[in-house]
């Protein structure tokens, strides 16, 4: 997504002509993105850019176009879309979607992977109920070693050291200072504390699936489009 849309979309989704028309323009020489000739598959961001065709300037008209926005987050990045303390928000992640979208639950600032971002109200206020249990699975680097008491711990439901139960979660040992983690909840740096309250401190903390989405091989730092059949399970209009 980092390049926004193509022209040739943007223009015909705006009614302007078709996309091969558009083509031939662009080939012709017609069009202007910011002052600049336009290249044929050029990706615009409908919000920021200057599109011109034969001089006149086009001006989009706002569209009620739904996106649903994967982010691979890095380290260092607070779930924000502005920060009053000036730190890096996730938001400058999203900048090229043409929308404003907003996150879909959190990932603290010292953790990394999926977020999920959209600008349909309606299904971020369902997903971030609390009632909405998705099973979300960690990758966690840890110092100290998980052992079969650790498991049977997190599978009857944790008590943390505040006092906080949790629901049943999933602890399957990866190797030496390496876990994995699945729970159903969202509580405040709930995996670290849950690690801690086992007497594990945990080093490096990747997100790789909520429900049946995964990160797959989506590089640290970028941003891709959900596919249609990932937008319906996210709405839960289709069984996984
Ligand atoms: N658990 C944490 O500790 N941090 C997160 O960001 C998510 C789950």
């Amino acid at each position: 997504m980092e390049n926004g849309i193509r022209i040739q979309k943007v223009l015909s989704e705006q009614g302007i002509a078709s996309r091969r028309k558009v083509e031939e323009w662009i080939t012709q020489g017609k069009i202007k993105v910011n002052g600049r000739p336009a290249v044929l598959g050029q990706k615009i961001n409908p919000n920021r850019d200057v599109v011109a065709i034969d001089g006149e300037r086009v001006y989009f008209q706002k569209s009620n176009q739904k996106y649903y926005i994967m982010l691979h987050k890095p380290r260092g990045y607070v779930t924000t879309m502005s920060d009053e303390l000036g730190r890096k928000c996730v938001a400058e992640l999203v900048e090229d979607v043409p929308e404003r979208v907003y996150p879909i639950g959190r990932l603290d600032k010292d953790s990394e992977g999926m977020l999920l971002f959209t600008n349909d109200g309606e299904l971020l206020h369902r997903l971030i109920s609390p009632k909405k249990e998705v099973a979300k699975v960690y990758y966690a680097r840890h110092e100290g070693q998980a052992n079969a008491d650790d498991i049977s711990a997190f599978a009857a439901g944790l008590t943390l050291r505040d006092g906080t139960v949790c629901l049943p979660a999933l602890l399957e040992p990866l190797g030496p200072g390496e876990s994995r983690i699945t729970v159903r909840e969202g509580k405040y740096h709930q995996v670290r504390r849950m690690m801690a309250s086992r007497n594990m401190t945990v080093t490096y903390l990747e997100r790789r699936q909520e429900g049946t989405l995964t990160l797959g091989d989506l590089p640290r730092g970028r941003t891709r489009e959900l596919t249609e059949g990932e937008i319906a399970l996210l709405e839960g209009k289709t069984q996984p």
